[in-house]
């Protein structure tokens, strides 16, 4: 009996210990154009992923117009660009923003900050990956556009989510994204979330134009990970510092993103967590 209860004990510890050193898994959050909520989606996220008991990794990666500290009411002392520059290693620059939820702050209007290349972009995402073993899941947040280190995130994440509003302008640009990545990682999974819209019919059109765009063209299929109304909370909980799920639990917009997690979490996350673990 004695021993019978040890042995479910070390297997359990077992278990324990290769959960925690399998890989992390990496969801990128991008767009085309700017300002579409990419931010909004990896936050809100990332604190819905905590909240199913993951420990999550948020990576504010957009260059040098930061914003996730800023929406999350915390005032960094280091950043990102501390330890691109060697200054300070990564685990010191993290910053608890919920249980489970982990912020690398980035870097906001730095004159020296250094351009992230090629092998300086990989060392980063080596150590996102490796060092940091109390991570199940990375989100990074990127920048807009279509520059080499924005696409690099893309290739190298599990899955990545492509952001855009019904906005024409919008849309194009977020349809470039998706063919620049099909490009550069043919393989890859993207998915698209359609913000901002005034009705769930609106969301549907916009997403249904762009499946059909990418599947003629590009000849892949672009499943739709979620359709975010226009919500004033959203703006609301920006001004609060505040992330919308905990600030307003029950808007439509903060329904909608953690349905979203819920989803991702079902559809990919936890699966390809259990599988690298059985590995
Ligand atoms: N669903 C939404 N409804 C209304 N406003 C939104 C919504 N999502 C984002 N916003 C607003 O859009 C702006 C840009 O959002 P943000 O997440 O910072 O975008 P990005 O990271 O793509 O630049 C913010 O002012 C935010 O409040
Ligand atoms: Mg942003």
């Amino acid at each position: 009996m004695h021993d019978q209860a040890t042995r479910m004990r070390e297997a359990v510890r077992a278990y324990a210990e290769g959960a925690r050193s399998a890989r992390p898994y990496v969801l990128t959050v991008t767009s085309g154009k700017g300002g579409v909520g990419k931010s909004t989606v990896a936050l809100n996220v990332g604190l819905t992923f905590a909240m199913l008991g993951k420990q999550v990794l948020l990576v504010d990666a957009d260059g040098n117009l930061a914003g996730l500290d800023v929406m999350a009411g915390v005032v960094p002392r280091f950043r990102l660009g501390d330890v691109l520059r060697g200054d300070r290693d990564l685990e010191s620059v993290l910053i608890t923003l919920a249980p489970g939820l982990r912020l690398l702050p980035g870097s906001s209007g730095e004159t020296h900050y250094p351009l992230l290349q090629g092998e300086r972009q990989a060392a980063l995402l080596r150590d996102l990956l490796n060092s940091d073993q109390r991570s199940d899941v990375i989100i990074i947040d990127t920048a807009a556009g279509l520059t080499p280190e924005i696409i690099r995130y893309g290739e190298e994440a599990d899955s990545v989510l492509v952001v855009t509003t019904p906005e024409p302008t919008a849309v194009m640009d977020a349809y470039a994204m998706i063919k620049v990545l099909g490009i550069s990682a043919p393989g890859q999974r993207v998915e698209v979330v359609i913000n901002n819209v005034r009705a769930v019919r609106e969301g549907e059109e916009t997403a249904s134009k762009l499946r059909a765009a990418v599947k003629h063209f590009l000849g892949r299929e672009l499943p739709c990970a979620a359709i975010i109304p226009r919500d004033e909370h959203a703006g609301e909980a920006i001004r609060r510092q505040e992330p919308l799920v905990n600030a307003f639990p029950r808007s439509a917009a903060a329904l909608s993103l953690q349905s979203l997690g819920h989803a991702l979490m079902h559809d990919h996350v936890q699966g390809a967590l259990t599988r690298t673990v059985a590995l």
